[in-house]
């Protein structure tokens, strides 16, 4: 065993396509969802790992974090049968992000992906084995389901999928083969509507899928997305792409409109963006599209040819609607990195 260990990593946020929204027994989807992986949105965490009883500390950009440790405490807890060896050591984890912390946009993806990145460097080093992706994705999923899909690829599957081959409920994998040229560099702007901390939690609105009116259609219905997505992905159809990822978003705040209690994270700036960036569509048939979180920022996606056209419609008609005129331009990325 060694006295210490240390390591750094980043990691990327990732955006949905096809959404993850429901789950049950630790951290399993209950319908398999794909993602393009982020480039510029990522967070970048170093681990110092000495021998001693387990424990931790955790600061964000060099200040001591205790609202943070409740998460990482649990995430401990759920990898420690997986990585017996953590109980030897007293983890200092510093963390910070290259995207606002309060701009609303999900970093649980992000950190918990760089986390358990530098948790598998460390078994790496311990074992003598090669770094381990499938378990590195794994115990992502552990700390937060989507981050999962930040580990490794442009674009990467979770949950089983009768289409796809090697697909787990356990970890995500990598889809970058699928890609058509016509994806490679593919955009995606965000618009920054709201940059608060989100009325309901992510964790909350899973679970009101249980027992929702409409969740076996939708569960059923992201199974044949996922696979209209994938020929899409594969053929470069763009106008596929655009008709699964729109309406994959809207039928996410769909189901949270009609869960009990109902509740709303789209704001009124977030239907005006969508409305402006169909009447571009129809203008000038550039293909670009719409997608959202669990919250009420807007991700444009496009190819990057359009990327002159799209920053005019954001400087002249959809900066007026995002907080402080903010938004964070973003590409697809490839995944996590040693630093
Ligand atoms: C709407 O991965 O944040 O972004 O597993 O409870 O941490 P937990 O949830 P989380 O949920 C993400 C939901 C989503 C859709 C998606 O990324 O697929």
């Amino acid at each position: 065993m060694k006295e210490s260990l240390t390591t750094k990593w980043q990691a990327p946020s990732n955006i949905a396509l096809v959404k993850y929204w429901g789950k049950h027994g630790v951290q399993l989807p209950a319908n398999p969802s794909i993602s393009f992986t982020l480039d510029a949105c990522r967070t970048i965490t170093s681990v110092h790992a000495r021998k001693g009883s387990h424990s931790f500390s955790i600061r964000y950009e060099g200040v001591e974090k205790p609202e943070f440790a409740p998460k990482i405490k649990a995430y401990f807890e759920r990898i420690s049968s997986y990585c017996p060896w953590i109980n030897n050591y007293y983890f200092e984890i510093d963390t910070q992000n290259t995207f606002p912390h309060s701009s609303g946009i999900a970093s649980s993806a992000s950190s918990m992906a760089a986390l358990s990145a530098c948790v598998m460097d460390f078994e790496s080093t311990l074992t003598g084995n090669a770094l381990d992706y499938h378990k590195m994705s794994f115990l992502a999923r552990l700390g937060s389901g989507s981050a999962c899909r930040s580990l490794q690829g442009e674009a990467v599957l979770w949950g089983e999928h009768n289409d796809t081959d090697g697909s787990s409920n356990l970890y995500g994998i990598d889809q970058s083969e699928l890609l058509h040229p016509v994806f490679q560099h593919f955009q995606d702007t965000i618009l920054l509507v709201d940059k608060g901390e989100k009325v309901v939690s992510s964790t909350v609105g899973h679970d009101l899928m249980n027992n929702h009116a409409y969740a076996r259609a939708r569960f059923e219905q992201a199974h044949e997305n996922l696979t209209t997505l994938k020929k899409a992905l594969k053929a470069g159809d763009l106008k596929t792409f655009i008709k699964i990822t729109e309406s994959e978003a809207l039928t996410l705040h769909a189901m949270m409109m009609t869960s009990h209690p109902y509740f709303i994270l789209m704001k009124p700036n977030t239907l005006s963006i969508i409305e402006e960036i169909w009447a571009f569509r129809k203008n000038t048939d550039v293909p670009v599209c719409f997608t959202l979180d669990a919250g009420a920022n807007v991700h444009m996606l496009y190819p990057s040819e359009h990327k002159m056209s799209v920053d005019q419609l954001i400087h002249n008609k959809l900066a007026k609607y995002c907080q402080n005129s903010h938004y964070i331009c973003d590409q697809i990325g490839t995944g996590a990195k040693k630093c």
